[in-house]
This record gives C-alpha cells, sequence and structure tokens, in this order.
C-alpha cells in the first residue's frame, strides 16, 4: 500500500490528465489503495488492474451491491435505494427486476430501435455541421441519450426538452456550469416527473418500461421510481460521454474517417475501443460479505472496494499502447460495462447508438478536429467531459 494516498473519492482529482498516470501506476503495481475517511464516511479500498477488478466483479466473488455501488455508500451508511433498485439489488430480486427491465434494453429491442437512434444522430449531426463549431459535451453528447432514454421509458416528447435539462444538471458535475439547480433539486424534479407519469401509466398503460413497471404487482410506487431512475442515469449519465469522447477519440488518429470509409465494416471494432477508451463508468462499488483476499492482502467482512474501470482497461499488461486509441484495437476485453450479474443491460443500446453516430459520421463528415483543450467533468463517478469544443468539416 502506498504512503499518502490521497482521498481517491476526491472529485478534482480527475479533472486533469494526471489521473490517467495514477492509474497506470497503481494498476501496473496491482496495488490495493485504502483511503482515509473523507469523500467516504468511512474510508474504502480501491483496486485498478485489469485482473483485481474483474475479480471483485466476478460471479462468483463475495460481494454485495446492495450496499450501494458508488463510493460514499458502505455497510454503516447504505443506499436506501438498496434491494430495491435494478444495480443496487442481488439475488433473486434482481433476477426478477432484470427480466423485467431486459426487453427494452436488451438487443432484439435495440434494433427496433435502430431506426429511431438513427434518426436522432441525424438531426443531432445536421444541427451540428450547421453550426461548423460546436461543443458536443454540451449538444450531441447529451442529446441523443436523452432521446433514446425518453423513447425507452415512454416520456412523451412535449416533455422530453425538460428532462434532458434535468438530466444535465442533475449528472452534468458539480463544477456550476448547469447552475438553474442543485444536482440533488433536479434528481427530485426527475422523481417527481417520473410519479407523475407513473400515475398517468397507471390509467392509461403504453407499451413502454414505465407501463411494465407499473402493471408488475409486485413492485411498490416506489420501486417502479427507483428503476426509472436507473434507467434514466444508468442510460444518460455514461451514453453522452461515450459519444463526445467518440468525437475525441477520432480527432487522434489522422484519417480516421477516410479509414472507416474505406472499410466501414470495421466501425464494430471502433465502438468497442471507443467504449474502452472513454470509460465513462469511472468507478463501481462493491461491500464484502465475508473475509475475502483481494491484491494479496486479506479484508474483513463489511470493507468497501470501488474497482476504477478506466484504470483496468488501460492495464498496459492487458492492453498494447492502452493510452492510445487504436481503431484496430482486437482483441479488447475491456471492462467498460461491468463484469458479472450487474454487467451493463444498456450495452447494446450503448453500442448502437455509437455505431448509428459513426455511419452517420462517416457518410457526411470528413474530418472531426478538436479545436480546444477538453475540460473534463468534476466527479468521481462519472469519467466524462465538461466541455470538448471540436470543428466538423462536411463532405
Ligand atoms: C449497469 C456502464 C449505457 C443501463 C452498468 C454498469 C456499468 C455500466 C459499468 C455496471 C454497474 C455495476 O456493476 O454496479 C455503462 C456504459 C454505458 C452504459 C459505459 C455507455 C457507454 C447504458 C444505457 C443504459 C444503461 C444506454 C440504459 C438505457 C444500465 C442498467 C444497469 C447498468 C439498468 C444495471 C444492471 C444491473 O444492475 O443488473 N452500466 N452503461 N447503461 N447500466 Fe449501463
Amino acid at each position: 500500500m502506498s504512503a499518502a494516498v490521497p482521498d481517491l473519492g476526491n472529485p478534482d482529482l480527475y479533472r486533469s490528465d494526471a489521473r490517467f498516470a495514477m492509474w497506470r501506476d497503481y494498476a501496473v503495481a496491482d496495488e490495493l489503495v485504502w483511503s482515509e475517511p473523507g469523500s467516504s464516511p468511512h474510508g474504502f479500498w480501491s483496486v485498478f488492474s485489469h485482473e483485481a477488478c474483474r475479480g471483485v466483479l466476478a460471479p462468483s466473488a463475495p460481494f454485495t451491491s446492495e450496499y450501494g455501488m458508488m463510493i460514499g455508500f458502505d455497510a454503516e451508511t447504505p443506499d436506501h435505494a438498496g434491494g430495491r433498485m435494478l444495480v443496487v439489488t442481488d439475488g433473486e430480486h434482481h433476477t426478477h427486476l432484470r427480466r423485467l427491465i431486459t426487453p427494452f434494453l436488451s438487443r432484439t429491442n435495440a434494433t427496433t430501435l435502430d431506426r429511431f437512434i438513427d434518426t436522432e444522430v441525424r438531426k443531432c449531426l445536421a444541427e451540428a455541421l450547421a453550426a461548423g463549431r460546436v461543443d458536443v459535451a454540451m449538444t450531441v453528447g447529451p442529446r441523443l441519450p436523452a432521446a433514446v432514454v425518453c423513447e425507452i421509458l415512454g416520456v412523451p416528447p412535449e416533455d422530453r426538452e425538460r428532462l434532458v435539462e434535468l438530466t444535465n444538471h442533475a449528472f452534468g458535475g458539480s463544477d456550476g456550469t448547469f447552475d438553474k439547480m442543485s444536482p440533488s433539486e433536479a434528481h427530485s424534479e426527475i422523481l417527481m416527473y417520473f410519479y407523475e407519469l407513473v400515475e398517468r401509466r397507471r390509467s392509461a398503460p403504453g407499451d413502454d418500461l414505465v407501463s411494465t413497471l407499473v402493471s408488475d404487482g409486485g413492485l411498490s410506487v416506489r420501486d417502479v421510481l427507483f428503476n426509472c431512475d436507473n434507467v434514466l442515469i444508468g442510460g444518460n449519465e455514461t451514453t453522452r460521454h461515450s459519444i463526445t469522447g467518440c468525437f475525441h477519440a477520432l480527432s487522434t488518429v489522422p484519417d480516421a474517417l477516410d479509414r472507416l470509409r474505406a472499410d466501414p465494416t470495421r466501425i464494430r471494432t471502433v465502438v468497442e475501443e471507443v467504449i474502452r477508451w472513454t470509460s465513462p463508468a469511472m468507478h463501481v462499488l462493491r461491500v464484502a460479505t465475508e473475509k475475502v483476499e483481494v491484491c494479496g492482502r486479506t479484508l474483513p467482512a463489511g470493507s468497501p472496494v470501488a474497482a476504477w474501470l478506466p484504470a483496468a482497461n488501460r492495464d498496459e499488461r492487458v492492453f498494447q499502447e492502452p493510452q492510445r486509441f487504436l481503431m484496430d484495437r482486437q482483441p479488447n476485453k475491456h471492462l467498460g460495462f461491468g463484469n458479472g450479474p450487474h454487467h451493463c443491460l444498456g450495452a447494446a443500446l450503448a453500442r448502437a447508438g455509437l455505431t448509428a453516430l459513426l455511419r452517420a459520421l462517416v457518410e457526411q463528415v470528413r474530418s472531426v478536429t478538436v479545436t480546444g483543450p477538453p475540460e473534463w467533468l468534476r466527479s468521481n463517478l462519472t469519467q466524462g467531459y465538461l466541455h470538448l469544443p471540436v470543428e466538423l468539416e462536411p463532405m
């Protein structure tokens, strides 16, 4: 264990590129790092290597998500959504919730949503091309996932602007860029909105996710709200940054779009590399259910352990030249969508969004140039962009 380790939950650590060197050193040494109480009331452990992160999240690992899956929660300060919201529920109830929600986010549904996604991507790109120079972190990035999530949940089109605005405030970082309300106020408003939507769907059900959750006899209104929130957060908070990061990644490779035009079958491989290189889910936390060995050290039951996914995804023992965005990287066993029973349920949708974006870029854009340094979100949970100014050269 390193001496004088900073509180790794401090969001300021993740506003600069220095984080990559920090993560690389920890991953290469397969470190298990303790952060003293601060961002988390009782402190927490961290793992960084690909092997350790995969191990902590593995199906057989003696860890639970039910106390919460992010820094700040632990056995003594549990998340009140534990056991009710999919991502912080284990066991049979997790299986039940996953079964209810899967059809709306699965590959099959991603295919039926393809047309919708394609239309939205083209709309966003047309606006960006008309403007020439855009901050993709404020425009294309948030718009596409918000539209898709609203579609899945059954949010009527007239309410979508409001939901996108609220989502930006709730999850756009705590640096004051979105300053009409605090993140917690915005989050409460979102839940109030879903409360109204649940009431509407109760009397007039549709074929959307909210209606399905409402008509499941086993879920209280509170449980329905928690799970709408899970999909809303899961779908918006991460995907917006992989979309923004896709522009960033392409700008690092000369002739990236020409190369894809020459061989569009490479898009599938590029999508995986975008997920690895951007790794928007920064950490996921688990709490040990029994005594467990992690990185050669025995931790007692009740120990909270954060797995830093971008560190694992740039572990040089698994990925050659991990800092580079390599369009042909194969194999690419990234942990961007997590691992084990909570593996991202929206992975197919996220991939579909990036695929549609890359296809549209190949058709319409000659080159992508980043015109200013990326500004990173002040967050320990989401590795993302506050601003990314780009110039798009049309075909
Ligand atoms: C779970 C990442 C897109 C919905 C997860 C987890 C990760 C992740 C790492 C595991 C959490 C854990 O182990 O505690 C990402 C990334 C995305 C993305 C990087 C985009 C690039 C989406 C989308 C949706 C979504 C588009 C839905 C519209 C969910 C849900 C879970 C989840 C519902 C919980 C699954 C469970 O607990 O069984 N995601 N996600 N995600 N994600 Fe995603």
